[in-house]
């Protein structure tokens, strides 16, 4: 098999003011995925084996999928440009508190707060509890994420997803 050229990603030029975050509406299902196929293999390229990939896009972004998550959680979207380039998802547990369900920023918008502005702007719309996440644990752009936002790592372990064994780390912030 060739193995695909690496994937030139253009930065753009971001200020503020030119992205905007909302609550996502059921008609941003499409976007939404577009901004993930975007970047999914190169995340979880090497990290989450090839089929594994497939079995996880199918049923955390299916259409079914998105409209019960934008319908039951707060699922916020960064828009540029009329294009989603970012969304989060946090879900409530009265027992454990905010959990992220999931949290993206395509590449070429990396690196310029947006996922931080997300986060801020999903943990004020949900109100008040601690929050955990629960990260790959070879995804190191995200632990760094998560521990420049406060969190720090209290357990890990091996996560089934969907018959796949994945070594995970959780963070939590009070
Ligand atoms: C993790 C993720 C959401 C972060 O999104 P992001 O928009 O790049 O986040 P931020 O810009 O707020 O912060 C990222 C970095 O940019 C820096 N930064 C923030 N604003 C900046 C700016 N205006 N100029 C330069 N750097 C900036 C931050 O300090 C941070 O630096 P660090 O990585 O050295 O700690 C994004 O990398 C992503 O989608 N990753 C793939 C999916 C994923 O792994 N999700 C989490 C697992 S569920």
């Amino acid at each position: 098999m060739i193995a695909a050229p690496p994937r030139r990603i253009v930065k753009i030029a971001v200020s503020d003011s030119n992205v905007s975050v909302r609550p996502a509406i059921v008609s941003d299902i499409h976007g939404i995925r577009a901004a993930l196929q975007e970047t999914w293999a190169d995340i979880y390229q090497g990290v989450i084996p090839g089929e594994m990939q497939a079995d996880l896009f199918q049923n955390w972004y299916s259409e079914d999928a998105l409209r019960a998550a934008i319908r039951d959680s707060t699922f916020l979207v960064a828009v540029a440009r009329r294009a989603i380039i970012g969304f989060i998802q946090l879900t409530a547990n009265r027992v454990e508190g905010h959990s992220i369900g999931r949290i993206y920023v395509v590449p070429s918008y990396e690196h310029y707060g947006i996922g931080t502005r997300l986060l801020e702007r999903a943990l004020r719309d949900a109100g008040p509890g601690s929050i955990r996440a629960i990260v790959e644990e070879r995804n190191e752009k995200a632990h760094r994420f998560y521990e420049r936002q406060g969190f720090t790592p209290v357990d890990k372990r091996v996560m089934n997803f969907f018959g796949h064994g994945l070594p995970v780390i959780t963070y939590k912030k009070p």
